[in-house]
Parts: structure tokens; C-alpha cells; sequence
């Protein structure tokens, strides 16, 4: 019965709310048609069940949902004595085992009181963010004429039980869930079986090596093609383990090792505490809307219809990345911080011969540094770039495995790049994941295809230590001046079980730029995932991306790039195409292109394909002569180097030669191309 009479009441509600939103639109179209829509609407009616309540009736049903808190419940239901829920009792009530889980394996990574890394007040504060859990509270319901009206607010009944959204159970920002939007499709339960919650000895302390230990691992990183010469760079900042190293480093006045937060100004400050995922509402820079308008908030941005609202509710945790929580980790438990610094050029500067590039080495070594048995070790690498006005700059991260034959520890690396661009600044930014050795060659191929006492490949996979490592990385830039360029390339092929690359970009003054190049390998067993998120902020901002994945044996790879156009950056030019081959019936490929545009004056493109590798161009190869594979394999090649090539040239070497970028992309190829009998048919397929 009570049942019945709440779900009645819902009804009222419901159509109550949506004859208000009718009206509201009405009103926009003139008084006029607004008071005539007014007039013919009926009264509120409910036809199923028992009916409205008399005295609800008598009242005025719309009257009385427009302030769900308080009084009204009495107002809509007299005589029925309703309960208003302990909503903290419910807060985890929804929690699976498997939410509980990752909420156990969040707070093994953030550690105690005492865990802490070098950036002091602020590593406290990230901490206090994490564990203060989000407040319960209705979301408001403002009345339409309000500047920040939104109909995307659903506004709870009072006894309906409060509980947060996905992942803000427990912890301030929203943490891993597999029913999430950010994580669907990535592997989360596996993700949080393991456990990553061992450091590095000494972390947070500078690395002291010896002669021989200088010399051997120099060596080491000369062989894996990641190491610049001292006269092939401008800077190199070395970390291994999550600990840096001078004596394999260049410092100087462009590129240092972060020495104590204390000493950094306000602004660096204010930098190094932003999260990402729009938890840090405030722009890096005042924008113009309109004539006279300005925003300093993203919130405010795209005027009320259009809000996501507070970060934390569940509409805009759909929309994100889902970075904020390893942001803030990274912040709590980072032990050394890159700090790229690049003066005031010259106005003219930013054209011209492309400068020397800064190289930022990551490395970690099989064990990871663990002084003791370890289940598992988690590295939190920092980087922070300022390019000030006029500036140029190419910057190069690598991050890559040493074998040093020594017992495998499962790694966790929780990288955080932030990178801010000045006016007129040009900043082109390379980043190779490397990490997590090489995946296995014919994992797809069916048990009976492989010859009679043979290893099955698929069972060696398995098996492979690497695949408990996961590669995190968010790269979050601002360009936060007039006409500043940021082009960036992302190579992610390294052999890790689980990559996840995300990269965000605001465009927030006129005539800014942005780059994006992509370039995803998945093999093996591996699971990736790759997003990017381009945000048109400011007008006269154009956008240009390439995304090209590749995905082969029985992994799984993903790509969600968003696009968002606000209501400020009219004139935008913005174009994203994303192409994924899928080499192996057992490998599954999302590709996932979203486009908000709020603006009305704009050119937005964009293209989405997953298809094989073509037969016809296949065809014109093997008619030239050359056999099946060789054209197959060129033909992955050449899909691969388009993005390839936008790494800065000092990494790239020619392809003859050991150690370059492109030969080591050929070898790490070599290990997907398909096996089997789907290497013969290679039928076309488009989707
Ligand atoms: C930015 O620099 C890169 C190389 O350093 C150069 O290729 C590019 O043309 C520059 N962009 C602009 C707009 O000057």
C-alpha cells in the first residue's frame, strides 16, 4: 500500500517536473506564447493508482514539489507519517564486493599518516581531499529564472535514501568501479587483485650510485634507444625507481629535480595543487564571454542549461577521465618532481629552428627498488612544465624497464605531467611508454593450430611477469596564454598488462592550438586504454587530432576522445579523426569519439573507423612482388609512422640503426601481427 502511494506520488512529481520544464522553454520563446501555453495546461492529473492525495489537490500539486525539503512533505502526503532516512547509513549500501575491494586497494596505495612524499603542505592536503568523503546533500533545485537553472537536476524525494555517486563512497574523489563510465572497459578487477602497495627504499631521497653502478646503467639506457647525449639535449633529468639520479643527469636552468616545496613561489604553488577532472574548479586564466563577461570558474562556463555541475555528481563523473584520484595519490606520495622551466623568449621566437629537447627518464629496474619481499610497488613520477611567454620548447618523456635479471615485482607507475603554455609560447611534447617488456608473439591462435608438444603461446602470455604491471599516466595541459601552440604525441607500446593514458587539454585563451597525436599497440593479453579530452574554452581556438590504435593477440584496447565546445569559443576549428586496426578475431577494440559543442558559430569534424588492414592496398603490394607478409607487416608499419614521426627527431634515429624509436616499434609490431590461419585470410572488414 505504502508502496503503491510513493510510486503514484513519484508520477506526480515527475509529470509536475516536466510540465515545468515545458514552460520554461516556452518562456524563452516570448511572453506571449508563454502565457497562452500556461493557460491550456490542465491541471495536474493522476490517473493510475489511487490518485492525488485530497488535500493535495486542494493545495496545488505543483506548488507543493517545488520545495522537496522540509514542510512539503506533510504538504503532499497528510496523515501518512513518511521516514526521513539516516542518509550516511546508506552511503555504502549500493558497494558490490568488488567496489569494496577497490576502495581496500585505494587505501593500501595511499598509505598512512606517515607515507608521504617531498611535496609537504601540499602532499597533507591531497591527503585530507582524499578522505574527506563528498557530503550528502539533495542537489539544489534553483528556480528557473536562477542564472544557474539546470533541468539535468534530479531532485530527490525526502525519504528517498541519499546514497554518492560511483567511486565516492569512501574516498573525496571518485575512485576505480567497474560499472563506471571512465573504467568501462578496463580491466578493474584484475587491476585491484593486485597489490601495488610496497615503495621504493629510500624514496624521496636523492639516488647515490657508484662509479660502476653510473657506467652500468648508463649503459643500460643507451641500449634501450631512451638515452640523449649530453650534446643531443638541452636537459635530462634521470629518475629510477621514482628517485632521482644526478650523476646520470644534466641539470641547469631549464630542467632541475624539484629540491623542496617550500622554496617554489605562489605560482608554482598554485600549479602543482591542481587536480585534474575539473576538482579544481577555478581556470588557470580569467576568460572572456562575451563583451563583457568574464569566467573564472569552469562551472560557469557554458551558461546554466548546460552545466555538468559539481565535479562529483554523477552526470559529470560520466564525462571524466577518471584521474583526479591517482592525481591527488600522486600528489600525496610523489618522491621527486621534474621541474621544466623555460624563460621569456622573444616575441618572433616561437617560430623557427626546432630547439634541442629536454628528455625526462623514467626507469624503473625489475624489482622496482624493493628492499624486502614485496607483493607489489607503486612509483608516483611528477613532471611540471612552464613555458613562459614566447617560449619554445620540445619536451620528451620515456618511460621504460631495465632488466636487471633480478626477481620481477608487479609495478605500479602513477605518473602526473601538467603542463602550462604561455602567450605566443610553442611547446611540442613527446611522450613514449615503453615500460613492462614485450608482449607474446601468436597468442591468438587456436590451441589445435599449434604443433603437437609445443609451448601453446597463449599459456606463455599468462605467465608473463610484466602483465601484473599497470602504466598510469595523466597529462594535463593548460594553455593558458594568446596564440599558444602545445603539440603533443603519445606513443603507448609498451608490453605492461594494463596501460591507461589519459590526456586533457584546455584551450583557454584566443588563437590557442593544440596538436594531438596518438599512437596505441595492445598485444598479448594486455588491456588498454587510451582517452583524450580536448576543451574549447576561448574563442578562435583550433584543435587538430590523429588517434591510431592498433590491437592484436587477445588483448583489449579502448579509446574515448572527447571534444567539448563551450559556449565562450565560437570560431573553433576543431578536427579528430581516430583509426583502430584490429589484427586478430580475439582481440576486441572500442573507439569511442564524443562531441559536445555549445557554441553555434563552429567547424567541428570528426571520423571514427576500426577495419583491418585493407585488402586492396595489400593486394597492390603483393602484385609488386612481395609476399604476404612483408606487405602485411609494411603495411602496419606505415600505419603506425604517421604518428611516429611526430615524436621530436632526436629520439627517432634512422631505421637502420639498433636502437632508434622506429626499430624498436618494428619489433614490438613484429609481436602482433596475426599468426595462424587468420595471417592467410586477412579478409577486409569494416565497421
Ligand atoms: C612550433 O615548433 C615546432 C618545432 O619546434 C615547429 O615545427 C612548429 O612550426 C612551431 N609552430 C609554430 C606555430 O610556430
Amino acid at each position: 500500500m505504502r508502496l503503491i502511494l510513493s510510486n503514484v506520488l513519484l508520477l506526480a512529481w515527475c509529470t509536475s517536473s516536466a510540465l515545468g520544464f515545458s514552460s520554461s522553454i516556452s518562456s524563452s520563446l516570448g511572453k506571449t506564447t508563454h502565457r497562452s501555453w500556461t493557460s491550456v495546461l490542465p491541471p495536474l492529473h493522476v490517473s493510475i493508482g489511487l490518485g492525488p492525495d485530497k488535500k493535495m489537490e486542494e493545495e496545488g500539486g505543483e506548488e507543493a514539489t517545488d520545495d522537496p525539503v522540509g514542510e512539503e512533505k506533510k504538504q503532499l502526503v497528510a496523515g501518512v507519517d513518511y521516514e526521513i532516512p539516516d542518509h550516511e547509513s546508506f552511503r555504502t549500501s549500493r558497494r558490490s564486493k568488488l567496489d569494496e575491494q577497490c576502495d581496500v586497494w585505494f587505501g593500501a596505495l595511499l598509505g598512512g599518516e606517515d607515507d608521504k612524499g617531498v611535496l609537504g603542505e601540499l602532499a597533507d592536503e591531497a591527503r585530507k581531499t582524499l578522505l574527506t568523503p563528498v557530503p550528502l546533500v539533495n542537489e539544489e533545485k534553483l528556480p528557473r529564472d536562477h542564472e544557474e537553472y539546470t533541468p539535468y537536476v534530479s531532485t530527490k524525494l525526502p525519504w528517498t535514501p541519499l546514497v554518492p555517486a560511483f567511486g565516492l563512497e569512501e574516498f573525496g574523489l571518485p575512485v576505480p568501479r567497474r560499472n563506471a563510465e571512465a573504467w568501462r572497459h578496463f580491466d578493474v578487477a584484475s587491476l585491484v587483485a593486485q597489490s601495488y602497495s610496497g615503495s621504493c627504499e629510500g624514496t624521496g631521497k636523492v639516488m647515490e650510485l657508484t662509479d660502476d653502478q653510473v657506467k652500468s646503467f648508463q649503459a643500460q639506457l643507451e641500449s634501450s634507444g631512451s638515452w640523449l647525449a649530453d650534446d643531443a639535449c638541452q636537459a635530462r633529468l634521470v629518475y629510477i625507481n621514482g628517485r632521482y639520479a644526478p650523476q646520470l643527469s644534466v641539470e641547469n636552468d631549464l630542467a632541475r629535480n624539484m629540491d623542496s616545496y617550500d622554496s617554489c613561489s605562489e605560482e608554482i604553488k598554485s600549479y602543482l595543487s591542481r587536480l585534474t577532472d575539473g576538482f579544481t574548479d577555478e581556470l588557470v586564466t580569467p576568460v572572456q564571454i562575451g563583451d563583457d563577461k568574464v569566467a573564472t570558474s569552469y562551472k560557469k562556463l557554458s551558461g546554466p542549461d548546460h552545466c555538468l555541475g559539481e565535479p562529483f555528481s554523477q552526470f559529470a563523473i560520466n564525462t571524466q577521465q577518471g584521474t583526479a584520484c591517482f592525481a591527488a595519490l600522486n600528489t600525496r606520495r610523489t618522491g621527486a618532481v621534474a621541474y621544466v622551466h623555460i624563460p621569456e623568449g622573444k616575441e618572433g621566437d616561437e617560430t623557427g629552428e626546432r630547439p634541442k629537447p629536454v628528455l625526462i627518464l623514467n626507469a624503473v629496474t625489475k624489482n622496482g627498488g624493493a628492499a624486502s619481499e614485496s607483493e607489489g610497488m607503486a612509483f608516483h613520477p611528477r613532471c611540471l612544465v612552464v613555458a613562459e611567454k614566447y617560449s619554445r620548447l620540445s619536451i620528451v618523456q620515456s618511460s621504460i624497464d631495465l632488466d636487471d635479471m633480478t626477481q620481477h615485482v608487479p609495478k605500479f607507475y602513477n605518473g602526473y605531467t601538467q603542463i602550462f603554455v604561455k602567450d605566443g609560447a610553442n611547446v611540442t611534447h613527446s611522450y613514449l611508454e615503453e615500460s613492462g617488456g614485450m608482449v607474446t608473439a601468436g597468442v591468438e591462435m587456436s590451441d589445435d593450430s599449434v604443433e603437437k608438444g609445443q609451448p601453446l603461446p597463449r599459456e606463455i602470455e599468462a605467465a608473463r611477469p610484466e602483465l601484473k604491471d599497470t602504466h598510469f599516466e595523466a597529462i594535463d595541459v593548460h594553455v593558458m596564454g594568446d596564440d599558444g601552440k602545445y603539440e603533443g604525441t603519445i606513443m603507448s607500446f609498451g608490453g605492461s598488462g594494463r596501460v591507461r593514458v589519459a590526456h586533457s587539454v584546455s584551450l583557454l585563451r584566443p588563437g590557442s592550438h593544440a596538436t594531438i597525436n596518438g599512437f596505441s599497440l595492445s598485444g598479448g593479453a594486455q588491456r588498454t586504454d587510451c582517452k583524450t579530452n580536448i576543451h574549447h574554452v576561448a574563442q578562435g581556438t583550433t584543435s587538430e587530432q590523429i588517434q591510431k590504435n592498433m590491437i592484436g593477440g587477445r588483448s583489449t584496447g579502448a579509446f574515448r576522445g572527447r571534444i567539448r565546445v563551450e559556449q565562450s569559443a565560437q570560431q573553433t576549428d576543431s578536427q579528430q579523426l581516430s583509426r583502430s586496426v584490429l589484427l586478430s578475431d580475439r582481440a576486441r577494440a572500442w573507439s569511442i569519439p564524443s562531441l559536445e559543442i555549445i557554441a553555434d558559430d563552429v567547424k567541428c569534424t570528426h571520423g571514427a573507423t576500426v577495419s583491418d588492414l585493407s585488402e586492396e592496398e595489400l593486394f597492390y603490394l603483393r602484385s609488386r612482388g612481395l609476399d604476404r607478409t612483408l606487405s602485411r607487416n609494411l603495411l602496419m608499419y606505415a600505419f603506425a609512422n604517421d604518428v611516429c614521426t611526430c615524436v621530436d627527431p632526436a629520439m627517432l634515429t634512422s631505421v637502420d640503426s639498433d636502437r632508434g624509436l622506429q626499430k624498436r616499434l618494428i619489433q614490438r609490431l613484429e609481436n602482433v601481427v596475426p599468426q595462424g590461419d587468420r595471417a592467410v585470410k586477412g579478409e577486409f572488414q569494416s565497421i
